[in-house]
């Protein structure tokens, strides 16, 4: 069950293996002879310098896949000099994860159906000093994930005769779950605090909310989940720091395009200088090079951190996140490019065109 929330998606899947696909099949050209002896993979985000240019993506409700998920996230942040994002919705406490992450810790904020209780989380965040707040706009409303459905999956956790088969049979999961004791919305619904049910509406969310979250939050301001032009550029223009491109994963609207197709047109329309950040679909180091020559200016990464957590725990994770670092380093020497801050478009062969190219 544990799985399918993580691996799963919205509807048949679809927007989900099409990030994956579009990804791989893109193509890169390489230059020969260049001297790729000293490779640089440091690159610079809203004046700050930041060692690898991949991060972790906002994931709630991470301590599910194994106890102490949120602690091996906020470790590694530090440990690699990345960001993580931290989810709304995560298992750990905007106070805790700034004690264990400092400057590396992010903010994600979901709206509900009180505007009254996103700045009461955001004013904690800037209490104990977040400075990148991210708003995720791309969930007006929970979608509809079938293996969800099937599984019985709940937040929090419902605990019947399917489910408790599941748990049996994943004894060693149980077990450490059970010790550790079951994982929670720490940053919600807690007594006297905000209400927030995870499938409750965030409709709310509109330009007026923008321009009132603007004028609220001091720090840099991310908006997350855009994958249209317009859109883009009207964010930019309501004063937002920078615009995250993403589909989800394809965990909302399955009939989305591959989010690595909007990038190159997104970049185009709001200009060469403008902060675009990217997630949904990278999978390995490669990945990470096509989005940052297709005009991202940073990457973010999300389920294939918590696969990694999953399968072995912190040491897991680090793996994983120095998969990436050595597929980064070494598929740059293929491609005769030393420095990750001089991909463009003219390493790729075939970046898509999809239809509806300007709106
Ligand atoms: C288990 C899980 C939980 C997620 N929770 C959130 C969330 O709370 N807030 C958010 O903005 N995005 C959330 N996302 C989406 C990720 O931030 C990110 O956009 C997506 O995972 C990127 O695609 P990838 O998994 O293919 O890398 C979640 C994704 C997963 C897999």
């Amino acid at each position: 069950m544990i799985f399918d929330f993580v691996d799963g998606s919205a509807g048949e899947e679809y927007a989900c293996r099409l990030n994956i696909d579009t990804i791989e099949a893109l193509r890169l050209l390489p230059r020969v002879m260049v001297n790729v002896q000293r490779r640089n993979l440091e690159t610079t985000l809203f004046d700050q310098s930041w060692a690898l240019p991949f991060g972790i993506a906002p994931m709630g409700m991470c301590d599910l896949t194994w106890p102490g998920a949120d602690a091996m996230l906020a470790r590694a942040a530090k440990q690699y000099n990345i960001p993580l994002v931290l989810s709304t919705m995560a298992s750990s406490s905007i106070e805790t994860t700034a004690e264990r992450a400092g400057e590396y810790a992010w903010f994600q904020l979901y709206v509900g159906e009180s505007e009254e209780t996103a700045y009461e989380l955001i004013d904690r965040a800037e209490t104990v000093g977040y400075t990148h707040l991210v708003l995720t706009v791309d969930v007006p409303e929970i979608s509809v994930r079938p293996r969800e459905q099937r599984d019985g999956f709940q937040s929090p956790l419902r605990i019947g005769p399917r489910q408790f088969f599941d748990f049996a049979t994943h004894p060693l999961w149980s077990l450490q779950v059970l010790q550790s004791g079951i994982p929670r919305l720490a940053n919600v619904n807690l007594p006297g605090g905000p209400e927030f049910k995870r499938n409750e509406a965030r409709g709310l969310v509109d330009w007026d909310f923008l321009d009132r979250l603007r004028q609220r939050w001091p720090g840099q301001l991310i908006v997350k989940g855009v994958l249209g032009c317009n859109d883009a550029v009207r964010i930019r223009d309501a004063g937002a720091d920078a615009v995250y491109v993403s589909n989800h994963g394809g965990r909302q609207l399955d009939s989305v395009p591959a989010a690595i197709d909007r990038l190159p047109l997104i970049r185009q329309a709001v200009g060469a200088e403008y902060p675009l950040l990217f997630d949904s679909g990278v999978r390995c180091g490669e990945g990470v090079l096509k989005a940052l020559a297709l005009g991202a200016d940073f990457v973010f990464i999300g389920r294939p951190f918590l696969y990694a957590i999953g399968a072995g725990g912190y040491d897991g994770l680090r793996e994983m996140i120095e998969l990436f670092k050595s597929g980064i380093s070494i598929n740059l020497a293929q491609l005769g490019c030393p420095d990750i801050n001089d991909l463009d478009a003219s390493y790729v062969l075939n970046a898509g065109v999809s239809p509806g190219a300007a709106r």
